[in-house]
């Protein structure tokens, strides 16, 4: 018997992701609540019927990015029946101000109320028939789960995203996500262990939890209890064929004994952990109420490398927040020094509308922030290189993902989530094989099948070409 043909999608849409890794995640559950209705979708936005921008609000300029790139899609509205959303913290923040500066965007949907997306394309559609072009907004924290009425995922690929928690209550002084995400929320625990399963059946070996705050997860155990993110791990890892298991973002308060211990423990959890300090100053990072000492950071990154010295860790910092001294400076290099970090984020601290830190006194000139910025970035950049160096020699795990820029190579992730270049059969893809890694390349590392009979094991990489 052969398969139903499957229908071709008639419509196309574009989806266009700013931000964290969870945009990325809702984008592709955007995607899949459209498919039911028709809708494929396109990397081009020339040959959309609908563009979704899934916007982030974190810093200015990834919010007015949103906006001059509405500026380029409007011509194309002229030239066909185009639907134009906007999605995401940016939608949730300014919603009615993307109505004012852009009017022709027809959908204004909050990071809670994408799951509404297919019945507000009708709503749009209807109006536009003869009577006048309506336009709807809905930045609701509905009482509904999203997660309950969207489609189940459709996994493509090795490497999976699973968001188990949203939002968060913490309120660091600087940051707009618990007002544009809203307050915590722990999906239920047979929710994510369905899904992780929906997942590894569609190929997927690695799996990294997402949430804003993802080791607040506190969901609800099927006895009615209660989880923490170590809990859920070590349920996940019964999962036959989940290889991988990785989380994030994560917050120093929340790293429980049982999730430190999850690192000793469960034998799929990574060896690399994201774990945002912001700061080195107890000064600053009291101002920024993040609820934790400098100590008490050193202390928790102390412990996960008694319970996992093989653990690489990395971190979020932000340089200039509102009183920040010199002094202040220097505790946040002699922090990321002690730590030695294998890679970071670093930025400018950006005054947010609402947030308590935008309206304190002695706000940090542009051109200090400029330089600090710079000082960070050169130390992380030579803690990274230091790191990737060290990685020549060594035998690593890498899970082959897909094919690689050269012929015969296919491309893969260390579990330090480094990009590996090996020369292997695409047969491979999918799997972990061990790979010697001998060659450190600007973004990546290369290296050799160990396992000599191995489909590829053999073939010789072609000397490259000089591109211009
Ligand atoms: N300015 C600069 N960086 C910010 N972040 C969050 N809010 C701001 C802000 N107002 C950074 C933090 C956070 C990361 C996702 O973005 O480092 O961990
Ligand atoms: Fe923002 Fe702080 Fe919550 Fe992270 S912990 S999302 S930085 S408020």
């Amino acid at each position: 018997m052969t398969a139903p043909a499957q229908k071709a999608p008639e419509k196309k849409v574009y989806i266009r992701t700013y931000g964290c890794q969870m945009n990325v995640y809702d984008s592709s559950r955007m995607a899949d609540a459209l498919a039911p209705l028709g809708y494929g979708t396109t990397e081009n936005p020339e040959d959309a019927d609908m563009v979704i921008l899934n916007t982030c609000h974190i810093r200015e300029k990834a919010a007015e990015k949103v906006f001059s790139d509405l500026g380029r899609l409007r011509p194309l509205k002229g030239e066909k029946d185009l639907i134009i959303a906007v999605a995401g913290c940016v939608a949730q923040a300014e919603g009615a101000e993307i109505m004012t500066r852009a009017p022709f965007v027809d959908i204004v949907v909050g990071p809670q109320a994408y799951h509404r997306l297919p019945q507000m394309i009708g709503e749009v559609k209807a109006k536009r028939v003869g009577a006048e072009h309506r336009k709807l907004i809905d930045t609701e924290f509905p009482v509904e789960s999203k997660f309950d009425l969207l489609p189940a995922p459709r996994q493509e690929g090795p490497a999976a995203f699973l968001s188990v928690q949203e939002g968060c209550d913490k309120f660091c002084t600087f940051c707009v996500v618990p007002y544009t995400r809203g307050a915590e929320y722990s999906r239920p625990v047979a929710a994510i262990l369905n899904e992780a399963r929906g997942l590894v059946a569609g190929g997927a070996r690695e799996i990294t939890l997402l949430g804003q705050n993802v080791n607040a997860y506190h969901g609800t155990a099927a006895d009615g209890g209660t989880l923490g993110l170590g809990a859920l791990v070590r349920e996940l890892a019964k999962i036959e064929g989940l290889a991988r298991i990785r989380y994030m973002t994560s917050h120093p308060r929340d790293m429980d004994a049982s999730l430190i211990e999850a690192h000793r423990d469960v034998p799929q959890m990574m060896p690399f952990l994201h774990l945002p300090v912001q700061a080195g100053s107890d000064r600053i990072l009291k101002a920024m109420n993040r609820g934790h000492t400098r100590a008490d950071y050193l202390r928790i990154v102390e412990t996960l490398r008694k319970h996992r010295p093989d653990l690489a860790l990395s971190s979020d910092f932000i340089v200039g927040f509102p009183g920040e001294t010199d002094a202040d400076f220097q505790d946040t290099l002699a922090l990321a020094t002690e730590v030695n970090y294998a890679q970071c984020f670093t930025f400018k601290y950006s005054a947010r509308p609402g947030t308590p830190a935008s309206t304190m006194d002695d706000q940090v000139p542009e051109d200090v922030k400029s330089e600090r910025l710079t000082i960070l970035q050169d130390l992380i950049a030579r803690q990274q290189r230091a790191f990737n160096a060290a990685s020549v020699g060594c035998t690593f795990d890498v899970l082959l993902t897909g094919t690689g820029r050269n012929p015969g190579q296919l491309v893969g992730k260390s579990p330090y989530l480094q990009a590996v270049h090996v020369m292997a059969d695409p047969s491979l893809i999918g799997q972990i094989v061990p790979v010697h890694i001998t060659t450190l390349e600007t973004n990546s590392l290369g290296g050799t099948l160990e396992d000599a009979r191995l489909p590829g094991a053999g073939l010789k990489q072609e000397p490259q070409v000089a591109r211009r």
